[in-house]
Formats: C-alpha cells, sequence, structure tokens
C-alpha cells in the first residue's frame, strides 16, 4: 500500500470507530481464561526458542486437554516502530518474526496472547501504544493475535476508562476477536467501569513468589499469595461469565513449597480466576504438573455458573470458603494460613449458609451431600455426619460437595 493510501487508510478507521458504539467482543472468556504468561519465570528475557518450546510443551504434557490454551508473550518484546509508526518485534530475540511464530502457536491448537500499555512506554520502558492504539491493534490482528494484556506504565494525565475503551475500541475495529485483559493493578477500581470494555482487569500489584510476604522494590511493591488473596474481599459481585476479577498470574512452580503451591492454586480456583501459568514448564518437577492438572480442582475454577467463591469465617489461622458450583454442587475449602497443622472437627450444620450475591443455599439440614477430597481424589463420607481432619501449614482442604 503507498504511503498516502495508507494514511486515508488511517484516518477513515478511526473515523468510523469513532462513530461506532463499539463494545468489547461477546463470547470470549465465558469461564476464566487459561494459559501460559513468560512474565513471572522469564521477565525480559524472552526470545521465540522458548516461545515454541514452551507451546511444544504444553501439548506433550496435557496441559492443553486441561484447558490451558493461551500462550501469552508478556513485556519486552518489542522492536521499534517503522517510519509509518507500526511496531515491530525484536528481530534478534524473535528472528522469524511474530507472524511466524504465532502460526507455530496456531498450528499446536493453541491460541497467541501478546503485551502492551497504555501509556507511552511499557513497564520494561519498550515502545507503549500511546497515539498508537489502532495501528497496533491492526497489526496483531494481522499476525494473528488472540489475547492483549494491557498494562498501566507511563501514564501520566490520562484517563484510565477512556485509554482501555480506546484500545477495546480498536481490537474491535481490527476485527480479530481478542481477549483483552486489563492491567491496571486495580488502581482505578476496574471493577466499577471496565465490564463493557475488556473480560477481566487485574485488582491489585503484582503478585511476588511468597506466600506470605510482601516484597519492597523501593519505589513500589509486590504481594504474595495471602496478601493478594485478602485484597479480593469485595469484588466477587463484579466478576462473571465474560468479565473476571484478576488477582494476577500464578507463581506455582517458581519456588514455593509443595503445600503452598497446592493452596495458592486451589485458593485462585475458589476465587473463579484467570489461571495464567507462569512457572519454567519445560523443567517443571513433576509434583507441580500434577497441581497444574488436577481436573477435578481446575473444574471449581471453570464451573460454569462463573460465581466467585468466598470465604464465610474463620477460627485460629483457618478459613472456610465456600464457592456455588452447577447442579446445587458447593466446593468447600479449608485454607490453613497458620505456620501449624491443626486438627478440626466439620460440623457441617455450622456451615448452613445462604450466599446472597448467588441466592444459593448450603442447607446441610436438608439435604446430605457426597463428600470428594480433590487433592487425595477419595469419595470420604458425605455430609450426614461430622468428620475430624488435619490440614497441614499452610495449605488446603478442597471438598466438592455433590448432590
Ligand atoms: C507490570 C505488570 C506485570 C508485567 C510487567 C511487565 O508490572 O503488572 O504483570 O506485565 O508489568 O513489565
Amino acid at each position: 500500500m503507498r504511503i498516502t493510501n495508507r494514511i486515508l487508510f488511517l484516518a477513515a478507521t478511526i473515523l468510523v470507530s469513532l462513530c461506532a458504539k463499539a463494545q468489547k467482543f461477546e463470547n470470549i472468556g465465558m469461564t476464566p481464561q487459561m494459559g501460559w504468561n513468560s512474565w513471572n519465570k522469564f521477565a525480559s528475557n524472552i526470545n521465540e526458542k522458548l516461545i515454541r518450546e514452551t507451546a511444544d510443551v504444553m501439548v506433550e504434557k496435557g496441559l492443553v486437554d486441561a484447558g490451558y490454551v493461551y500462550l501469552n508473550i508478556d513485556d519486552c518484546w518489542h522492536g521499534e516502530r517503522d517510519s509509518l509508526g507500526f511496531i515491530r518485534e525484536d528481530s534478534v530475540k524473535f528472528p522469524s518474526g511474530m507472524k511466524n511464530l504465532v502460526d507455530y502457536i496456531h498450528g499446536k491448537g493453541l491460541k497467541a496472547g501478546i503485551y502492551s500499555d497504555a501509556g507511552c512506554k511499557t513497564c520494561g520502558g519498550l515502545p507503549g501504544s500511546l497515539g498508537h492504539e489502532y495501528q497496533d491493534a491492526i497489526t496483531y490482528a494481522r499476525w494473528g493475535i488472540d489475547y492483549l494484556k494491557y498494562d498501566w506504565c507511563n501514564t501520566t494525565d490520562i484517563n484510565p476508562k477512556g485509554e482501555y475503551k480506546l484500545m477495546s475500541d480498536a481490537l474491535r475495529f481490527a476485527g480479530r476477536p481478542v481477549f483483552f485483559s486489563i492491567c491496571e493493578w486495580g488502581d482505578n477500581k476496574p471493577w466499577l467501569w471496565a465490564k463493557e470494555i475488556g473480560h477481566s482487569w487485574r485488582t491489585t500489584g503484582d503478585i511476588w513468589c511468597c506466600f506470605d510476604c510482601v516484597k519492597d522494590h523501593g519505589t513500589w511493591k509486590s504481594l504474595g499469595v495471602m496478601q493478594i488473596l485478602d485484597l479480593q474481599d469485595g469484588l466477587r459481585e463484579y466478576a462473571g461469565p465474560g468479565h473476571w476479577n484478576d488477582p494476577d498470574m500464578l507463581q506455582v512452580g517458581n519456588g514455593m513449597p509443595v503445600n503452598e503451591d497446592r493452596a495458592h492454586f486451589t485458593m485462585w480456583c475458589m476465587l473463579a480466576a484467570p489461571l495464567i501459568l507462569g512457572n519454567d514448564l519445560t523443567s517443571m518437577k513433576q509434583e507441580t504438573l500434577e497441581i497444574i492438572t488436577n481436573k477435578d480442582v481446575i473444574a471449581i475454577d471453570q464451573d460454569a455458573l462463573g460465581i466467585q467463591g468466598f470465604k464465610h469465617s474463620s477460627y485460629t489461622g483457618l478459613e472456610f470458603w465456600f464457592k456455588p458450583l452447577t447442579n446445587g454442587d458447593w466446593a468447600f475449602c479449608i485454607l490453613n494460613r497458620s505456620t501449624e497443622n491443626r486438627e478440626y472437627i466439620i460440623d457441617w450444620n455450622k456451615f448452613n449458609l445462604t450466599d446472597n450475591f448467588s441466592g444459593k443455599s448450603t442447607e446441610f439440614d436438608k439435604i446430605c451431600y457426597k463428600v470428594q477430597n480433590l487433592w487425595s481424589r477419595e469419595i470420604c463420607g458425605n455430609t450426614n455426619k461430622e468428620r475430624r481432619v488435619s490440614i497441614p501449614a499452610h495449605d488446603v482442604l478442597l471438598y466438592r460437595l455433590i448432590r
């Protein structure tokens, strides 16, 4: 296309989109998104070899079968913009080009995700999309991108709702269905305004790989699993099919002990959170693979009702969580936040409850549920009798209560 044609084309697209009342793509993310992202483990140290190997392993190790469909390239894939302002990939890290890499990802039965930022630069200091939203959306569509994570660094004096809507409209205009993942860390309460704009929104700052800590980086802090969990309080009514609270990507397999990894994964499933893996899939331990591919646990996250779970009560370091599921089932979880192993006797009648948000009741006085332990995979009795259980420190007990 000649330069004048290109400019005319861009002007026309912008005009049309300003007039159209575009909404986000519907029927995407009807259950929380599942996949892998490069950031938590590799940060800026990414290249096409890593992405290809990750795609291979996602198929070979059964991750695609378990539901992990998005392979997302985070920050630092960027080269420079060309003379017309179109973004290019870093040709040293991605010598075959992004289009070829995306074709490879698609060839494996996966979907491809990419990252940009609403500001002038990404958090890693590379070109952001500010002023290039339509160009970038068109470039992603040309490459075949299916998922965009859109960050919030370097955004002084711009309006979050306006900027995210602008990119959502640009994606819509470019025409290729894209899952739009809003990443402004919950700073501007996106749960109040992003439902029509994106498919998920981060609710907090970045996750750090620890169970219960805050990591101080000087000018900013990142948060452990428990800190992020606590910040989800009060947000469940904003989530549902096609619009999810996102408490950030998983740190499972990145160095916590197996009990903490299990607790982290379980709580993200209780929250109906996106399950975006963040570990090195090519070299993970068997125990990590077993956690992230437990289909019964994943089914709690992916339940079609799409209702985020809630904390019912707590007692000496134990927290009791419930999540309503399809067919009248419930997920029930005891989280042991303490550093000691704990014994507990479950008297189901103490948990007779009605969830005002979903209108569902447990009715343990009327209904006898079959109890399935989703980590040991045993069926262990029913809710007619009390149960004595032990929950190791920083671990969970997770039951599906089956009607
Ligand atoms: C922000 C995001 C992270 C990651 C980095 C990349 O901190 O919250 O998830 O994308 O930027 O620079």
